[in-house]
């Protein structure tokens, strides 16, 4: 059954499933070019991938209003506890839990993962979807790494892949990344949202589809697509 992803902005998508939706990374208020407000964001579960403050910068606010599920590392787990935030499934890399229709297993990262105040937010991480029958693999803030390859041997319907540059891989190695993981479709992530990871992503999509055999999806602000 296919469903449905969202890019609100910067790193933060909706992903809509036969069970209702979620949320990764929830960056609203504060987001330059969040297509949403916070207080607007209903779903059933929320997937942090690191403590930085683009990543979870809305995630307490949006947990509570929702009640929603949220998926985090231990650290982050904590720091949202302490905000009340309850129904929270802390894990740590490799670690699978279930999650409105399917399962989200916690993937390695490449990056840093310390909360705004400077103290420490666990390691980082991705997500390896298994939702509705339809695989996706969420990079969140990484480098490219080898690992890619092993991660992509399950068979992705689509790959979501920084291309910003600076804090995390850019065009390049986002290509070489999809060549690695070998989804059906992979779209673009964490740029346009400040100058200093302004990207073409027209000229991303044409490296794509010379370097790979992946099909590009570059989604507007706030616009949607169908996987499966
Ligand atoms: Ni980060
Ligand atoms: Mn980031």
């Amino acid at each position: 059954m296919p469903i449905t992803l969202t890019w609100t902005g910067h790193a933060t998508w909706l992903i809509d499933t036969s069970a209702g939706r979620i949320v990764v990374d929830p960056f609203f208020d504060e987001c330059p070019t969040a297509t949403m407000k916070a207080a607007e964001v209903e779903c059933r579960a929320i997937l942090i991938t690191h403590a930085h403050f683009d990543h979870v910068a809305d995630a307490a606010a949006i947990a509570k209003q929702n009640r929603a599920q949220v998926v985090c590392n231990f650290e982050i787990s904590q720091w949202l506890g302490k905000q009340g935030v309850g129904n929270v499934f802390p894990c740590n890399h490799g670690g699978r839990v279930a999650i409105p229709g399917g399962t989200s297993k916690m993937e390695i990262a490449f990056h840093s993962s310390a909360f705004a105040d400077g103290t420490y937010g666990g390691n980082p991480g991705g997500f390896l979807l298994e939702i509705d029958g339809v695989r996706i693999y969420v990079a969140g803030d990484t480098s490219l790494f080898s690992d890619m390859e092993r991660i992509g041997r399950i068979g992705l319907d689509a790959a979501i892949l920084p291309i910003g540059d600076v804090f995390t891989m850019g065009v390049e190695d986002s290509v070489e990344a999809t060549r690695l993981l070998a989804p059906k479709v992979v779209l673009p992530s964490h740029y346009g949202t400040w100058p200093p990871i302004e990207q073409d992503p027209q000229a991303w999509a044409a490296m794509v589809r010379a370097g790979t055999a992946a099909e590009p999806r570059v989604l507007g602000l706030g616009e949607s697509t169908t996987i499966g």
